[in-house]
């Protein structure tokens, strides 16, 4: 069984940071909208290394550090494993990705510093390494629970076979992927299908496409918006935001959206789909208008 899945503990609905160093929030700022997110629910946090050229997490750790209490009532999820090139990583000669023992240990210290804290509840490797030695990765692992610096670990975009390698020889907590009425891949290649198998709740990012859900004027764009508008007249007039967030809500996996927005009214459209349960017939409607065809 495993035991670091039945452990970890993260909000319905997790606010992503990726995009936070566009948000342009002072430090008393970022305290408010960290706070507001918590009084709507949201206590989990999503970043990585790399977010804002190796910029968000200070931003998060400077307001951590600003508000002493605010550490105790949240969890921190981050990643490693993407090595960009940039400034603030001048060894950095090519984009690569690196899942060996001197780089996890490096990214996860300076995350730790970055963060102002003394522990990452959620380690995800944030990418499948070409070259990973799996048996390196799981002893890396072992080292940093041991440390108490990283308390979970998990995995983010790998095909089932690159996920089932590495549940062998640790214990994973979550798989973060992308999923959404624009995005439906993880519902055919089977990656749904494993985390159903093995009740990994799966962490699901880009729930809105990234915003192309509501603003893209692609076709499947404008068939998907034209879906969820049916099915808010019928809801109490919930938006397309809430609604997609039903509909990935839906799918037996117990599925966590992360939420990209910086906007509290963002992040309450989000849980505001914790409370609507579409029928099965809405949420084929919905992937419909996404494939532009009906099931077969
Ligand atoms: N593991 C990975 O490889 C991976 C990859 C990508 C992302 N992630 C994680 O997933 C999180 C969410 O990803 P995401 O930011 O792409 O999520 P998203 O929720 O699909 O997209 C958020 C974007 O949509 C915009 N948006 C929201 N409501 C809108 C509206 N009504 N009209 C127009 N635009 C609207 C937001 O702008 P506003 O701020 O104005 O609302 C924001 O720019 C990230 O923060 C990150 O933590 C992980």
């Amino acid at each position: 069984m495993n035991t670091a899945a039945r452990a970890l503990t993260l909000s319905p609905i997790v606010a992503g940071l990726w995009r936070m160093a566009e948000w342009g929030l002072d430090v008393p700022g970022r305290i408010r909208w960290i706070e507001q997110a918590l009084d709507l629910g949201i206590t989990s946090f999503d970043h990585a290394d790399i977010y804002g050229g190796y910029t968000v997490e200070a931003l998060f750790g400077e307001a951590l550090a600003a508000a002493p209490g605010l550490r105790q009532r949240l969890q921190i999820a981050t990643k490693c494993g993407i090595k960009l090139v940039s400034a603030q990583r001048p060894a950095h000669a090519i984009k690569s990705y690196d899942s060996g023992r001197a780089h996890v240990l490096a990214s996860v210290d300076a995350s730790l510093r970055a963060l102002r804290t003394d522990r990452i509840d959620l380690l995800l490797l944030h990418r499948p390494d070409l070259l990973l030695d799996p048996d390196e990765l799981a002893d890396t692992l072992r080292l940093l629970l041991a440390a108490g610096k990283v308390l979970h670990f998990g995995v983010s975009n790998h095909s089932p076979g690159q996920l089932n390698v590495l549940r062998k020889r640790h214990p994973l907590a979550t798989h973060q992927i992308e999923f959404s009425p624009l995005q439906m891949q993880a519902l055919a290649d089977g990656t749904l299908e494993q985390c159903v198998d093995l009740g990994l709740r799966p962490m699901i990012w880009s729930p809105l496409g990234g915003g192309r859900l509501l603003s893209g004027q692609d076709e499947q764009a404008r068939r998907v918006r034209g879906a969820l508008a049916e099915l808010g007249a019928r809801h109490g007039g919930a938006s397309a935001a809430t609604l997609a967030c039903a509909w990935i809500l839906r799918h037996p996996s117990r599925p966590i959206p992360i939420t990209g927005s910086g906007r509290i009214e963002g992040l309450r459209e989000a849980v505001a789909a914790l409370d609507i349960r579409l029928s099965t017939e809405d949420w084929y409607r919905v992937w419909q208008a996404s494939m532009g065809r009906e099931v077969a």
